[in-house]
Order: structure tokens, then sequence, then C-alpha cells
């Protein structure tokens, strides 16, 4: 058998396209290896969120490359959303890359397999627009090995903010079927999978593009709630202005569905919001995240943020950090603004914020953000938890498990069985910035 090895360096959806990679090239005579050295066939897929993670795709081909030099059998594919983006382009600037594949044609990838091993180079990276509907195609997904399965409702996004590449790497917002996900769900339950996270750029905007039914994600999880067994389900990530109250209440209503939600706020200011072309201020965030604080028990809400966006002034910065403090943001994902060609923000080059100042305002977020995740942990000692068992690893000489609770804190607890896949009650002893410690009840 020939060996197979990516490296996945974006987001969720782009290791749940991984997956379904794998999945292909094993029906395909090709076996997964963790060792790059060792591989037939190298595959890298790519995100283009921000330079830095474009920058790291082309040096990982330029190291593949020389290994070419000296073992000319070797297959190298670049894939995901640079891929998309370049196309032949990738060529150009890495002449050994025998095939380029964008995040819509993935389903071609039996068939580019099948060319470049006849010696041709092959680039597939058109936009399709369409739901890929995988019951057209014989494959199976090969997912990590973990207690949670990574399941895509909807791909692309219509969004269009300022500074964001995603809407011209995925393209335009498709929700995959009712039954296509509900079959991915019960496979993955089926082979021992605890806990379901449904992605979507937009998950809260599932099923608007459906046109011969009205199914909106409350829908969906209701369906998948009413499957049989013990397990959670979560989704991610959710636009803050199609969060709707019949989607809070069910979320409250439904045994299954945790008390977690990703709402990335982006800005605390008004005005760098309309910037960014977010569709809502500071007030209508704060009255969203609130009225979920109030419907929901023990929510955890996460955010994303942004430092440096063109244009932004210290005081607007201040409001991102008042923001984060004064919403007691359990915990959020930060980055220094990076200019995406293509998208509008990136031609405000006179507005550009110097690297330094970015590096400066980003460093005070992550300094707050540590501060609100320090003291939403302190909330919960004392407390007793369910959690989702995920590890077993030996810390200097000490068994720990470690696993989440439904509203998605990390605990760790001392324990010298692997109890990984099980749910248990454990009380909270501790807290510390990053996660929370506990012992079994
Ligand atoms: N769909 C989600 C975000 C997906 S992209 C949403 O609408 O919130 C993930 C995160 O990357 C974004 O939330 C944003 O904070 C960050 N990001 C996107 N483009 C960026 C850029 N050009 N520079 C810095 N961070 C960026
Ligand atoms: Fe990017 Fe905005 Fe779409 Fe999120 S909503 S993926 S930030 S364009
Ligand atoms: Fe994800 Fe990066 Fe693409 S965040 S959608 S892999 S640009």
């Amino acid at each position: 058998m020939k060996k197979v090895y990516i490296e996945t360096m974006g987001c969720q959806m782009n290791k749940s396209d991984s997956e379904r990679m794998y999945g292909m090239l094993s029906n395909f005579g090709y076996e997964e290896t963790s060792e790059p050295k060792k591989a037939d066939l190298l595959m890298v897929n790519t995100c283009s969120i921000r330079q830095l993670s474009e920058d790291k795709a082309y040096s990982l081909i330029g190291l593949w490359g020389k290994w070419k030099k000296t073992k000319p059998d070797l297959k190298i594919g670049f894939c995901g959303c640079v891929a998309q983006q370049k196309a032949k382009e990738i060529f150009k600037r890495a002449n050994y890359v025998d095939f380029v594949l964008g995040t819509h044609k993935i389903y071609s990838l039996p068939e580019i397999i099948k060319k470049i091993n006849e010696g041709e180079k092959v680039c597939e990276c058109e936009e399709t627009h369409q739901t890929e509907d995988n019951e057209a195609i014989k494959y199976d997904i090969q997912r990590v090995k973990s207690v949670n399965a990574w399941i895509p409702i909807t791909e692309g996004c219509n969004n269009f903010c300022t500074y964001c590449i995603v809407p011209y790497t995925r393209g335009r917002e498709r929700s995959r079927l009712p039954g296509t996900i509900l079959k991915e769900v019960k496979d993955a339950l089926n082979s021992g999978f605890k806990e379901i996270t449904l992605l979507g750029q937009n998950v809260d905007s599932y099923g608007k593009d459906f046109k011969d039914r009205n199914y909106r994600l409350a829908d969906l999880l209701k369906e998948i709630n009413a499957l049989e067994g013990k397990f959670r389900i979560r989704f991610v990530t959710s636009y803050p202005t199609d969060i709707t109250d019949e989607l809070i209440k069910t979320a409250v209503e439904l045994d299954k569905v945790c008390e977690y939600f990703h709402i990335p706020m982006q800005s605390g200011d008004s005005d760098v919001l309309k910037a960014m072309n977010r569709r809502y201020d500071r007030e209508k965030y704060f009255e969203i995240a609130n009225k979920i604080r109030k419907m929901v028990p023990d929510v955890t809400i996460t955010s994303d943020f942004i430092a440096g966006f063109p244009g932004e002034t210290e005081e607007q910065f201040q409001n991102t950090l008042s923001a984060m403090e004064e919403l007691e943001l359990d915990y959020s994902n930060t980055a220094a603004y990076s200019p995406r060609e293509k998208t509008v923000a990136a031609k405000w080059v006179d507005k550009y914020i110097d690297e330094d100042v970015k590096t400066e305002r980003l460093a005070r977020l992550n300094e707050q953000n540590r501060k609100c995740c320090l003291a939403s942990n302190q909330k919960f000692v004392g407390r007793e938890m369910e959690v989702l068992i995920e590890n077993f690893e030996n810390h200097n000489g000490k068994n720990v498990i470690s696993g989440r609770t439904r509203n998605n804190k990390i605990v760790h607890i001392d324990c010298d069985k692997d109890l990984t896949g099980e749910f248990i009650n454990v009380k909270i002893t501790g807290s510390k910035t990053w996660y929370l410690t506990g012992k079994i009840l």
C-alpha cells in the first residue's frame, strides 16, 4: 500500500476536509502515515486567514520540494484555501507540485490521483457553489481519533466582512441536506464518538438557502437530540445577529445541546464594526450576549477579536478591551489584523496600523483575555460538573485525565485509570487561567 501524509493548517472546516480526503484516499489504496518522510504522497491543506498561515504553507512545500530531488516518485499536492485562491499560480511558484486542489473540488481527489500517477499535472480550483452531496461519492470519513466528531453543516459565507478572505476561498453559503448530516451523525455515534460539533462559518444561518423547505438549525438540533444514546451536541460558529430566540430556547430545552456559544465580536467599537461590515454595533452585541446569559444557565460565551484593524484608534481599541471585560467573556481568540488580497480593507493602505502598535495592542488584548478566563474559571470552584474525558496523560510522573464540561471548560483530574470517552461527575477543586482542576465524585 502507498502511504499518504496530509499536513492540516487551518480551522475545523479545513480539518474536516482532511478527514474526508484521507477517507477518499484510503478507498483508493493509500494508507495514512504520521511520518511525512515515509510518504509517497504529501499533501498540505492550507489556510489563508492570515499572511502567516499562507507563508507557512509555502515554506513547507519548499522543504518537500527538496525531498523530491532524492525521491523522484514522491507526489506533492497543494490543497485548501490558499489553493482555491492562487490556483495555477502555485505551479509557477513551486514547479515540483503535482496537483493544486481548491476547497470546492475535494471530491475530485480520486480522479486527480489517477492523473498524477500517469504523470499529469492537475489544477482543480473552479468554484462550484454547490452543496457537494457526498451520497454520490463512495468514501468513508477517516476521522481523527477523538471523542468529538466535527460535522460541517454549511459551507462558505455570504457576509464579506471587509477583512476576511473566507468568502473568496469557500464561496457562497450552502447548507448541506439534513438527511446527509443525520447520516454522518449516526455513523459517528455508531463508531463511538461522544460529542457532535456542527460546523459552519455561520452555523446559525443554516437552512436559509433551502428553497424547498423551512428547516433551520433549531430543527436539525431537535432531530439530532432525538437520536438514542448518551452524547453531547455543540455548534460553532454563531454570527451574533443570526442567533434567534427560538434557537436559544431550543438549545436550552434539548438535553444534549451544551451551554456553549462561540460568537465572534471582532471589535468592541461600533465605528470599527461598521468599517468591518459586521451587521451589529456594540450595543446590539451586548444585548444578544446578555440575553443568552439570562436564558442559558452557566453558559460559556467565547469570541474572536482583531487588534489593529485599519484606522483603529487607541480609544476604539480600548472599547474592545472594555467590551471583553464588561461582557465577562469566558475566552477569546485574538489576532493582529493581517491584510488579505482581494478584501476591501486591504485596500485602505493609508489607514494601516504600524506593526509595533498592532503587536502592542495584541499583547494587551491577550492580557485582558487571560484575566477574563481566570475570572470565568473561578466562578466554578466548588461546583459539581459532568466532564467528558478526552485524554489520559502522564504529567511529571502523575497520571492525569482531562476533558470538558458541558460549558466547554477544560478540567484536569488526577486519576490512574484511562477513562477516555466516559462521562464522569467531578467536584471542581481549583482554577487556573486555562483550565480547572477537579476530583472524581
Ligand atoms: N465566521 C466567523 C469567523 C471565521 S474566521 C465569524 O464571522 O466570526 C476566524 C477568525 O479569524 C475571525 O473571527 C477573525 O477574528 C479572524 N480573522 C479573519 N480574517 C482576519 C484577518 N484578515 N486578520 C486577522 N484576523 C482575521
Ligand atoms: Fe469571514 Fe465574516 Fe464570513 Fe466570518 S462572517 S467567515 S469573518 S466574512
Ligand atoms: Fe478555515 Fe483558514 Fe480556510 S480559517 S476556511 S482554512 S482560510
